[in-house]
């Protein structure tokens, strides 16, 4: 085993029932411990498929997959084991949350794991103050706004302190105030040592977040590397129709009317240009 990878696909075969291809066609991906991972794709490349198979609530018909080193075992026991450690965070917060109010859905998952109370009401306690959740504590979740149940379904998950924290269109639902919230709570998980992958079709929110990305197609893996190394794949990513970030996009449409109206480039332009896309990275996390 490398310690150098906490989750690894290996060839590994999905397919829904009464589907015509599978979703995840022979995918190997290896997500690096420690890193906060993009996943991008169009519609349907397998991005949901992947979570579910990741947190073991699907099985491969073939290959293997890999948790800090050890083959996924479907039993009982090692899936409720497994699920402490690989939190999911569904696109729908609808689709997650269980209890009637925020203090109960966040006690939930304690709750199933024999946590005894003192500790399950100390544990809900300090979650509900990082995620700013106290004032909510007795509120219906019905009541909540979407952004708000947002806000709940990743404190159910990292009350269970995972190791993987995985995350399926996250941004979906939030403002640009809440969103920037969300990139901060998002930062003191990873400083807490917690492995994130993003998936999201927000390719301006992945560049600027990210320091892996992956980008699926047809539920296959077609490239992966440093943010600022993917988006130098023009072609593939509009092949694909992904096309690039804004504050890329930008940059190019510069470069091009300076050579237009001048003829030529001015010096250091190219270090100019890294040193602000660096600077925006830098400045959003
Ligand atoms: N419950 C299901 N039954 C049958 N086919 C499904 C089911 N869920 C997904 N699929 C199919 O599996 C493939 C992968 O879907 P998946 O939801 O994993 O893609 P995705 O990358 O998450 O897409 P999106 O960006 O729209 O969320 C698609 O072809 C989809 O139609
Ligand atoms: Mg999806």
């Amino acid at each position: 085993m490398s310690d150098s990878w906490i989750l690894e696909f290996d060839d590994v075969v999905y397919g829904y029932v009464c589907s015509r291809r599978p979703a995840t066609q022979n995918l190997s991906l290896k997500i690096p411990a420690g890193k906060r991972c993009g996943l991008i794709g169009q519609n349907g490349c397998g991005k949901t498929t992947f979570f579910l198979l990741a947190n073991g609530l699907y099985q491969p018909s073939h290959g293997t997959i890999r948790f800090k080193g050890s083959p996924i075992r479907y039993d009982r026991n090692s899936l409720t084991a497994l699920r402490q450690q690989i939190g999911l965070v569904f696109q729908n917060p609808e689709h997650q949350l269980v209890a009637s109010t925020v203090e109960e859905d966040i006690s939930y998952g304690l709750c199933n794991l024999g946590v005894p109370e003192s500790e399950i009401a100390q544990r809900v306690q300090a979650i509900s103050s990082e995620f700013n959740l106290v004032e909510l504590a007795h509120q219906p979740i019905h009541n909540l706004s979407l952004g708000q149940k947002k806000r709940v379904s990743i404190a159910d998950v990292m009350v269970l302190k995972p190791s993987l924290l995985l995350l399926d269109e996250p941004t979906a639902y939030l403002d640009p105030r809440h969103a920037r919230q969300l990139v901060h709570q998002l930062e003191q998980i990873h400083q807490g040592g917690t492995t994130i992958v993003l998936a999201s079709h927000d390719l301006d929110f992945v560049y600027q977040w990210a320091d892996w990305i992956f980008v699926m197609d047809q539920g296959r893996l077609v490239l992966e590397g440093k943010p600022q190394d993917i988006f130098e794949h023009r072609e593939l990513l509009e092949q694909l129709q992904l096309g690039v970030p804004l504050a890329i996009e930008l940059m190019e449409q510069i470069k091009t009317k300076m050579r237009e109206n001048y003829g030529e480039m001015i010096p250091d332009f190219e270090q100019l240009q890294n040193e602000v896309l660096n600077d925006r990275r830098s400045s959003f996390l």
